[in-house]
């Protein structure tokens, strides 16, 4: 797809749903007017050629590199995120049978698993929207070629009105209820995925094997999620993947732990001589009442 054409296909999405985003300013209604989103009060976000429009209202230093992003979607086209992509479908065709629903990935990075799960949703209508604090990220996500409206913008501060969305989707990302409640919808659900305490444990062990960092305990995040929704249910996945030599760097390059780390040889050597990787997951499920 060639620049402009991501414009367009961002442009016929937003013209669709232009009156989902509320300016992150001023928090007044916003309108597509000339490639642009424009609020009441005059405040302007214009649309990328890259098929994005970013709300940051300042700039924002991430660990997070294009490289990093990058080797996600690698890892993704290696399919080792399918089967977390298949439960949330799941979960969100079982908690959330309306045949028009609006979905919000906040913290989506480059967009992988949001474009994954918004294929595996079928041919419902679906009002599919992705938000990332990281514009090497959304830069990623706006090739993916689907009717997904990709924004760079804070989850503190989302660009989107009052109870927008049936769907909150929080994979492996921060989350902040207060701003999540306030764009659900009454009854909606939110699904948050989180690392469980085996999750890329092959890595933990080469770097931390002696610290308390070696293993990761997911409760807190947990008891907070409990806490601020009601029909609490969750769900374990764990399953394993062998990389070869290529896929084995991508998933080293993608991961968070691994950034600004000098390995020593001896680490790099135990890295590389891994053999399987395990996947250990948790989506937890809850309705805003
Ligand atoms: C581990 S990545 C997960 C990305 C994606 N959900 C996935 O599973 O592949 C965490 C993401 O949270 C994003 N993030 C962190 N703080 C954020 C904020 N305040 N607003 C929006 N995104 C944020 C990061 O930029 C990063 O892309
Ligand atoms: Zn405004």
């Amino acid at each position: 797809m060639n620049k402009l054409s991501k414009m367009d296909a961002f442009l016929a999405s937003a013209f669709k749903y232009q009156h989902t985003f509320q300016c992150p300013k001023c928090r007044s209604s916003m309108a597509l007017i000339n490639k642009n989103l424009i609020c009441e009060s005059n405040h302007s976000f214009d649309i990328s050629k890259k098929g994005y429009v970013n709300f940051l209202l300042a700039p924002h230093d991430s660990i997070y590199s294009k490289s990093l992003f990058q080797a996600r979607q690698k890892t993704a086209d290696a399919r080792v995120f399918h089967i977390l992509m298949d439960e949330v479908a799941d979960s969100i065709n079982r908690l959330c049978g309306k045949e028009s629903i609006s979905i919000l990935d906040a913290g989506c990075g480059e967009g992988s698993i949001s474009a994954g799960i918004y294929k595996r949703l079928g041919a419902r209508d679906i009002e599919f929207h992705g938000i990332d604090i990281s514009k090497e990220g959304i830069s990623i996500a706006g090739n993916c070629g689907l009717p997904i409206l990709w924004s760079v913008g804070d989850l503190s501060n989302l660009p989107y009105k009052n109870e927008a969305f049936d769907v909150m989707l929080n994979v492996l990302s921060p989350s902040n209820y207060s701003e999540f409640f306030r764009v659900m919808k009454e009854n909606s659900t939110m699904i948050k995925v989180v690392p469980g305490p085996g999750y890329l444990k092959e890595f933990r062990n080469v770097l931390f094997s002696s610290t308390s960092k070696a293993s990761y305990s997911n409760q807190k995040v947990k008891d907070l999620f409990k806490k601020n929704l009601s029909n609490f249910n969750s769900q374990k996945i764990q399953y394993s993947f062998s990389p070869d030599e290529l896929q084995l760097h991508d998933l080293i390059e993608m991961t968070p732990l691994l950034v600004d780390r000098n390995l020593e040889a001896a680490e790099k050597e135990k890295l590389k001589k891994i053999q399987t990787i395990s996947l250990d997951y948790e989506i937890l499920t809850g309705s805003k009442t």
